[in-house]
């Protein structure tokens, strides 16, 4: 065969996307009551009442992004009188890029130098006689949570609903923001074995061909990403082991396959499993390119298909360092003055 013959790379993956992370699937096993409860908080506001503030917190991986993304998702199905915002903050760490991001959202276009104010007035004339739901996710990664409070001044008949991981997120808050939140606490619990092996039979019936995988090495990826606690990685290894059944023709997953996969998840740094597309090039370029300065190394990113100014792709490598990922130097400066050589950590 050929080094690039494609006969047989299609023999196990039926639907590669539902194996995303940011996959949503039409049915959300085991979230039924959290997704209720989600739902019934923004439900009063179709009736022109005012919805109740959500604090959602648990450990990563279990669902709270799936799930508001899902209630989300059915709201904007079923009306245009209440509007989703939803905002992961992990990259947007000030309330310049939240209102940026929000005012994005609503397809509204700004010039760029634009204060924070002046873009969130654009967003208070688009959303006049309209309600929100706004979702900040991932808000612990936020610089200043003072933003929070000219949201809910300026929009007081919206709701908004706050997701952590950290579950005293919300104890370390400004007083007065907490008061005027009023958030109610909604933790959601880790997930079974039972449970972890359901979600993962459901998105593998979706994602792979019928019979490429065994009950008995569906199990053993439920027994390990159940031990390590997050669902990503249930879904990362059924994603690997296909992939590597198909690069070696099979039309089956086997028992290496599998194997294979789990070496390559173990030698990833659990803070790796969340990075977003950007990261993971700017990650895999300095893979490679270990040591260069900042200038070509965007230049190389880039070439390979990244669509960030030069001002936000040093934010992402920012990020990066802070993660730990990523080690910055500030090199003694050439005929263009001081420099940063990127490093992996
Ligand atoms: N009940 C479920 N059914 C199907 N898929 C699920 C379920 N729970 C989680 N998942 C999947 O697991 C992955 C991780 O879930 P999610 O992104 O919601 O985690 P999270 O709780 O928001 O984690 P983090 O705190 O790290 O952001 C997603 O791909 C999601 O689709
Ligand atoms: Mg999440």
């Amino acid at each position: 065969m050929g080094l690039f013959d494609i006969e047989g790379t299609k023999s196990v993956i039926k639907n590669e996307e539902v194996l995303n992370y940011d996959y949503i699937p039409k049915i959300l096993p085991y979230r039924e009551n959290q997704i209720q409860e989600i739902a019934n908080s923004i439900k009063p506001m179709l009736n022109e009442r005012s919805g109740s503030n959500l604090f959602i917190h648990g450990a990563p991986g279990i669902g709270k992004t799936a799930s508001i993304k899902w209630v989300l998702r059915e709201l904007s199905e079923t009306t245009d009188d209440v509007i989703p915002i939803y905002v992961n903050c992990w990259n947007l760490k000030t309330k310049y890029f939240i209102f940026s991001e929000m005012a994005n959202q609503l397809k509204i276009s700004f010039r760029a130098g634009k204060s924070a104010e002046h873009i969130l007035r654009q967003v208070v004339y688009k959303l006049r006689g309209k309600r929100a739901v706004f979702v900040f996710d991932e808000i612990d990664k936020i610089d200043d949570p003072d933003f929070l409070y000219q949201i809910v001044s300026t929009f007081p008949k919206s709701c908004i609903h706050l997701i952590s991981n950290k579950f005293d997120y919300v104890v370390r808050i400004d007083a007065r923001i907490k008061s005027r939140l009023m958030l109610r606490n909604m933790e959601f619990k880790p997930y079974s074995l039972n449970e972890v092996y359901g979600i993962l039979k459901e998105r593998a019936k979706l994602a792979l061909k019928k019979d490429t995988i065994e009950t008995q090495l569906l199990k053993q990826i439920a027994n390990i990403t159940f031990n390590k606690k997050d669902v990503r990685v249930g879904l990362y290894l059924l994603r690997e082991s296909a992939k590597i059944a198909e690069q070696e023709n099979k039309r089956k997953i086997t028992k290496e396959h599998v194997k294979k996969a789990i070496e390559n998840v173990l030698d990833k740094k659990p803070e790796e499993e969340k990075l977003n597309k950007d990261e993971n090039l700017i990650l895999d370029i300095v893979k490679v390119h270990n040591g260069e300065v900042a200038g070509p190394l965007y230049e190389i990113y880039k070439k390979r298909g990244g669509e960030l100014s030069y001002k936000s792709f040093k934010r992402y490598v920012n990020n990066l360092e802070k993660l730990g990922l990523l080690k910055l130097e500030l090199t003694g400066g050439g005929f263009k003055g001081k420099s940063t050589r990127i490093f992996l950590a």
